[in-house]
């Protein structure tokens, strides 16, 4: 009996034991799920944070450009004279993405005319003209000029000139077009009635040259920039020279302006040698490059110097941007 009671007494006693076990564990579970929860939440939060901070850090810069963006689209183009609608001309330049006609584009857009640029990007580039996108007075065609654009009609119908440029250009009192393409003159048939100017251009430098066009100054200044030996052929005696872009564009607007219908040179007469240039461009870039004597090249004329006395005579006009860089004024 005795041990019965006894018998009872004990499972009762495990039995509460074992509630309480029981009781026990699921307050454990409850409060290590409760933690766990707490843990994650604030995993969660800092995980959060990180991410947020992530987002910003990659944001940041886009806002920036943004803000960089939204600022050209108040662009501000470069200064332009006011002209009277007597005085505008509406000016078409084939070509007008290249270097030289770029600058031409400049002059004659800041003169206060009307450009419109047909340029089929051959070896002009979009960012040579891009400063006058979105101008009332600027427009910009993509178009070979091998397949007509009928603007010699035009150009006959407002009595408009056409000057070429080793190429060739249209020009008049209130219309003109500026052949600046690469694309030889024999395409252009100017119409009868439409009176022709012809531009003879020589060696030009300037922004936006082509650095590879194998004339001598930019050969010079790839191979200084690239810390290459400046190859110069023979004795670096014979001589060549290069007219300012600024110069020739002002000497093709005041031969548009003319009444001279011959071929007229444009270019600097100031000549230097060979290895004037290579020595000037040299300390010019603050390159280490030697300079290499090569032997001489077959057909390397001694001299090449344009004659601009009738440009002097007939337009008045002369280049003017010192040579004092060579180490003497003009
Ligand atoms: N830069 C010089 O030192 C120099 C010297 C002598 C003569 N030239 C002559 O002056 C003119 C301009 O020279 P540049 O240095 O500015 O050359 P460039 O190559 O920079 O300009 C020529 C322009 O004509 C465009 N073009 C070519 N083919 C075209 C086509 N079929 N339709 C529409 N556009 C076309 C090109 O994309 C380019 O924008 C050229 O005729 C060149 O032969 C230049």
């Amino acid at each position: 009996m005795v041990s019965k009671a006894l018998l009872r007494l004990v499972s009762a006693i495990n039995r509460r034991r074992m509630k309480l076990l029981l009781v026990i564990a699921v307050v454990a579970y409850v409060a290590s799920v409760w933690g766990n929860l707490v843990n994650m939440r604030s995993i969660q939060e800092n995980g959060e944070l990180k991410i947020e901070s992530k987002i910003e850090e990659i944001v940041e810069p886009l806002r920036e450009k943004i803000r960089d963006l939204e600022k050209s689209f108040t662009q501000k183009y470069p200064p332009v004279k006011f002209l009277s609608e007597k005085d505008r001309k509406r000016i078409l330049i084939t070509g007008g993405a290249g270097f030289v006609g770029s600058h031409l584009t400049d002059k004659l857009m800041m003169d206060g005319h009307e450009v419109t640029v047909v340029d089929n990007f051959f070896t002009g580039r979009k960012r040579n003209v891009e400063h006058w996108i979105g101008h009332e007075n600027f427009e910009l065609i993509n178009h070979d000029v091998v397949e007509p654009l009928y603007i010699e009609g035009l150009a006959k119908r407002v009595g408009a000139r056409l000057l070429l440029a080793s190429t060739s250009e249209v020009y008049g009192d209130s219309f003109l077009v500026v052949g600046l393409s690469t694309v030889g003159q024999a395409l252009y048939h100017a119409p009868e009635g439409v009176e022709v100017r012809v531009a003879r251009i020589f060696n030009t430098f300037g922004p936006r040259m082509h650095m590879n066009d194998g004339r001598v100054v930019s050969n010079f200044i790839l191979q200084a920039l690239q810390g290459e030996p400046l190859t110069v052929y023979g004795s670096g005696s014979q001589t060549r020279a290069f007219q300012y872009v600024s110069d020739l564009v002002n000497g093709l607007v005041a031969l548009m302006n003319s009444n001279v219908s011959s071929p007229v040179n444009l270019g600097n007469p100031e000549e230097h040698t060979i290895l004037e240039f290579a020595q000037l461009i040299k300390n010019l870039v603050g390159s280490g490059s030697e300079i290499q004597f090569l032997s001489e090249a077959q057909d390397d004329p001694q001299k090449r110097k344009p004659d601009i006395k009738k440009a002097k005579l007939m337009l008045g006009w002369e280049p003017v941007t010192s040579h004092s860089v060579f180490g003497h004024q003009d």
